[in-house]
């Protein structure tokens, strides 16, 4: 259980808010547990026919919980994390995205698999799983140079460059840069159209569109491999170690 992940239903769409602003929404396995529970009763509710995902306190998402990363996983392919990630490629009920400041690592690539996508003019996005000692997850290493290209998607992931909303936009990560004050009510207005929609027509143009979902499943499951081994590498707790004393440092 946790207090950090909010839902409420309005009409058919389910809306999801990461609710621990003080970490700039950071993800611990219990809000993983969460959003996995919601999204299979999104799935499991044909009442609930849209998603939609914002931050709280002008942040989107900072990625995993570092603190959480420290801990190591024993068994990857069960660990919250990644079990999310699965839930969210194989996630039936379309999901549309607000994101305002930051979205860093799951942070961006959760919106990898979200149908629509909207971010205030100042969010910044960030992949910086290299840095880290890590590697992409999420099919982001299949997926981003699919939508940005080779090179794009090497300042992306391999030098871990940082970006705004307009090369969100420019790429395909977002749809649009939609005004601060406007971004929520936009997206969920969205999401009301793709409510709106008949179900069983909307279901099938979108399994259409995503093509082999068991494709982006065994990417995922091949990048979680690699990324069990280098969670437990000297390189990424030594990575993990200074992110955690900088915020001793600060206190
Ligand atoms: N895990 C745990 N705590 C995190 C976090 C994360 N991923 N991201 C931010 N926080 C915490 C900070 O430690 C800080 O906590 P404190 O107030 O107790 O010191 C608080 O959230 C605010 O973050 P801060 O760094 O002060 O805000 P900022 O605006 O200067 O920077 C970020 C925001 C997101 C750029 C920066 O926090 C960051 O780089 N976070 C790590 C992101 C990351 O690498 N995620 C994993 C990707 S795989």
């Amino acid at each position: 259980m946790t207090d950090h992940i909010h839902s409420t239903q309005d009409g058919h769409m389910l809306q999801i808010v990461l609710a621990r602003p003080d970490k700039k929404n950071a993800l611990t396995s219990a809000m993983y547990e969460a959003l996995i529970a919601l999204l299979h009763r999104a799935d499991a509710d044909a009442d609930i026919r849209v998603i939609t995902i914002e931050g709280s306190g002008g942040s989107f998402c900072a990625g995993n919980d570092i603190g959480d990363f420290l801990l190591g996983a024993r068994d990857i392919h069960n660990a919250p994390a990644f079990r999310f990630i699965k839930t969210i490629a194989a996630c039936q009920t379309p999901i549309v995205a607000a994101v305002e400041g930051v979205a860093v690592g799951v942070g961006t690539t959760m919106l990898l698999h979200c149908d629509l996508a909207y971010a205030a003019p100042g969010a910044k996005f960030r992949m910086p799983f290299v840095d880290l000692g890590l590697v992409p997850e999420a099919a982001s290493s299949l997926l981003v140079p699919r939508l940005a290209g080779q090179k794009k998607a090497t300042e992306w992931l391999m030098l871990g460059d940082g970006f705004d909303a307009q090369d969100a936009e420019r790429f395909g990560i977002i749809n649009a840069i939609i005004d601060a004050d406007m971004l929520r009510t936009h997206a969920r207005a969205q999401a009301r159209r793709l409510a709106a929609k008949p179900p069983a027509a909307l279901a099938a143009t979108r399994r259409l569109m995503r093509g082999d979902t068991a494709a982006t499943l065994a990417h995922i499951a091949t990048e979680s491999a690699a990324f069990a081994q280098a969670l437990a590498s000297p390189e990424a707790r030594a990575a993990f170690l200074t992110f955690m004393e900088k915020g001793k440092t600060k206190a």
